[in-house]
């Protein structure tokens, strides 16, 4: 597949088989996040490549613990919301089983953290796609990112006392009948352009 193909037909997957994905394939896409542009090539990401299931399901249980002890407010962006709400009924598990959470932290004293982090979970879900493998962005343990059960867990697994997370993607074999990502098109709804001419 060329590059514009994987990047136009990239889609977020969120049903998985549980089936676990090559070593080559891993290497792949980390080599593809490593490769990602970053503020002055500071290079300062730090991946962690969560594949132990009993590492994603602990961090399930503490991520849904520190939701349902939050409120929903008049203004609490929707997908926060959802979270909540899901906590508080049982049963929220924020990386839909996937059995790869790559999580993305950097320095927290760096002002291009959170960009360096989405151009380098930008390559990952695109080469995922190239890979035939399914992908998603995954946002709780940034909006998470001070819970300190959830720092302390996170360090435990090698994070930095210097870092926080700035996003994650899961990875994995997407639980589609065709067995591959489901590859369209997407609609659009903004995404303004403005041509100077
Ligand atoms: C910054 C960011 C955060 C996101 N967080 C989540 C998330 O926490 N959970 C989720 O299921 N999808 C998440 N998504 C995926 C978006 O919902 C998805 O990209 C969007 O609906 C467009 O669909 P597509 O990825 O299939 O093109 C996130 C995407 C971005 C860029």
């Amino acid at each position: 597949m060329d590059a514009l193909t994987a990047l136009l037909t990239r889609r977020s997957t969120r049903n998985y088989l549980p089936r676990p994905v090559e070593k080559e394939k891993m290497d792949k896409l980390l080599a593809a996040a490593r490769q990602a542009p970053s503020g002055g090539n500071n290079q300062t990401n730090h991946f962690l490549v969560i594949q132990r299931r009993d590492v994603l399901d602990t961090l399930a249980g503490m991520v849904e613990e520190a939701f349902s002890r939050m409120e929903v407010e008049e203004n609490t962006y929707s997908s926060l919301k959802h979270a909540i709400l899901a906590s508080k009924k049982g049963g929220y598990v924020f990386c839909y089983n996937a059995p790869v959470l790559i999580v993305v932290a950097n320095r927290h004293d760096y002002g291009n953290n959170m960009a360096d982090c989405a151009c380098a979970i930008e390559n990952m879900m695109v080469a995922a796609n190239a890979l035939d493998l399914g992908s998603c962005w995954i946002n709780q343990l940034r909006w998470l990112n001070e819970e300190p059960v959830l720092v302390e867990y996170l360090r435990s697994l090698g994070m930095r006392e210097y870092e926080r997370v700035y996003g994650a993607v899961i990875v994995g074999y997407p639980a589609t009948d065709s067995g591959l990502p489901n590859r369209n098109m997407m609609a659009q709804k903004g995404n303004e352009i403005t041509y100077i001419e």
